[in-house]
């Protein structure tokens, strides 16, 4: 008799389709920031970001074509998950530094519902994203815990990656001398809805 697995966790991917503009948009964005003035490590871990808890400059209003990109994506996206009306805004996105050494904990994007990330400049091997099944039972009944319970996506230059927001994810350690470079953002999702 067979086993069937169920109750997939959704986790998207594609390639950029207008790779040159967005990486000549990136290129721009990267060698006129101000690295020593706009970069920490707000979460506690040694990824380099210009990310910041409150208010701060969007990545992508510097990066129009990906701007458009992440939008059209996140549509087909939500269509692959029948959702046909829901309003999507994004409402973050930063950039991120990884050099050697570098990693990120594991970790959600609480305040939002699908999450992304963009790899820039990355050697493939400089730091895969890890994402963790969001069933703890699964993960640590003694039935079940031997299944994969976590994916890894290598990241490549072009590749744009979108997953609920709710799922934990980590960045392996960085060992090699390349730094990667990746956009990420959050999006909030809401339905026409009359409000208070
Ligand atoms: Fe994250």
């Amino acid at each position: 008799m067979p086993v069937e697995y169920f109750f997939p966790t959704p986790i998207y991917f594609s390639m950029v389709k207008n790779l040159d503009l967005i990486q000549q948009e990136m290129s721009n964005y990267v060698s006129n920031l101000d690295r020593g003035a706009n970069l920490a490590n707000p979460w506690g871990d040694t990824v380099q970001t210009t990310f910041k808890y409150g208010n701060y400059e969007h990545v992508l209003s510097s990066t129009p074509a990906l701007l458009e990109e992440i939008k059209n994506h996140c549509n087909e996206f939500l269509v692959r998950l029948k959702h046909f009306n829901l309003n999507a805004r994004i409402k973050q996105s930063w950039c991120n530094f990884g050099d050697q050494n570098s990693f990120q904990h594991y970790h959600i994007h609480g305040d939002s519902d699908i999450s992304g990330v963009y790899y820039y400049q990355t050697s493939g091997d400089d730091g895969d994203i890890v994402f963790r099944n969001p069933s703890l039972v699964n993960r640590f009944h003694k039935l079940t815990y031997n299944i994969d319970n976590s994916v890894n996506y290598k990241p490549e230059v072009g590749k744009i990656i979108l997953f609920p927001s709710f799922l934990e994810h980590a960045v392996y350690s960085n060992n090699t001398s390349h730094q990667r470079i990746s956009v990420s953002f959050n999006i909030s999702l809401d339905y026409n809805e009359r409000k208070l």
